[in-house]
């Protein structure tokens, strides 16, 4: 990774290519994005009441929180809405509506001291979604709801995009995460137990990029690029909302960035929804990318 492309007036062919060779894309506010983020502060505000989201973590025993979030989390994900504004977003940034798919939109928190990091606030330690089971032509999209500063943002770490970290992965497969592990997300409050796949040696986490757009200003970039949540001490909780692309010729095939050291199995590639009907990819593409989980031995 080399280059933060602001606002590139680029065919989405050529954007994806260059994604795959590590370089990030920030895009200003779209109406797409906009309507995104404000549909996500009119659901925060319901839910907090007369509490500002962004500090009402300092008003409220952590157990009355999480089940704030584990209610309206859900609700942010499966709103008909959400999905209409990402296809808006998609259309936005010029992508073929045909051939792009996506995954629902979430919505992440981050809170501020240590408040809550785990569970449905999980804060992410360095890694790749590669190693969650997305395939390597995985695209994210990352933006805040509210104003961010560096002290509650997202980092890049470059160095990580053609250097391997020995890591977890290869325990993780996803549809077994699905059946035993996400459902209990809300349950944990003080520490998480869930096995995620973590970089297994020291790594050196600096020097690192953080970028900063506006409220619905989008950093897009490629699953495979090393990234962290910042340890929150900006005093006000972060609210983002990320989602994932898919081209289906990417798919079709087996285009994407390098795999420089991810070994997860099965695949994510069931989720995504075409951007014009919001049909399945077919599922002989998906069962070409879903390796089984291991055996353990008894
Ligand atoms: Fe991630």
């Amino acid at each position: 990774m080399d280059s933060v492309y602001l606002d590139a007036v680029i065919s989405d062919d050529e954007r994806r290519g260059r994604m795959y060779r590590g370089q990030i894309f920030v895009y200003s506010p779209t109406p797409g994005s906009k309507a995104l983020i404000q549909l996500a502060r009119d659901m925060v505000k319901r839910a907090f009441g007369s509490l500002d989201p962004e500090t009402a973590q300092f008003h409220m025993p952590v157990e009355e929180y999480v089940a704030v979030l584990a209610e309206l989390k859900p609700r942010f994900i499966h709103a008909p809405e959400a999905k209409e504004c990402l296809q808006a977003i998609l259309r936005d940034l010029k992508c073929n509506m045909e051939k792009t798919y996506f995954d629902v939109p979430r919505m992440r928190t981050a809170t501020s001291d240590d408040y809550l990091t785990s569970g449905i606030a999980y804060a992410f330690h360095p890694h790749r979604d590669t190693w969650y089971s997305a395939p390597q032509c995985q695209i994210n999209f990352w933006m805040p709801v509210y104003p961010i500063v560096a002290e509650n943002s997202i980092a890049f770490h470059p160095r990580y995009w053609s250097e391997g970290v020995r890591n977890g992965s290869a325990g993780y497969n996803y549809a077994e995460w699905n059946r035993v592990s996400r459902p209990t997300a809300a349950e944990h409050i003080k520490s998480d137990t869930r096995k995620q796949p973590m970089p297994e040696e020291e790594m050196e986490l600096e020097p690192q990029v953080r970028l900063l757009p506006p409220p619905g200003g989008m950093i897009v970039f490629s699953g495979a690029q090393m990234h962290s949540t910042v340890p929150n001490t900006s005093g006000r909780t972060r609210f983002s909302i990320d989602f994932r692309t898919v081209h289906i010729d990417d798919v079709r095939g087996h285009i994407g960035a390098p795999n420089v050291d991810s070994e997860c199995t099965g695949t994510t590639m069931g989720d995504y929804l075409r951007g014009t009907d919001l049909s399945h990819i077919p599922g002989e593409l998906i069962a070409a990318y879903d390796t089984p989980a291991p055996t353990v031995a008894a």
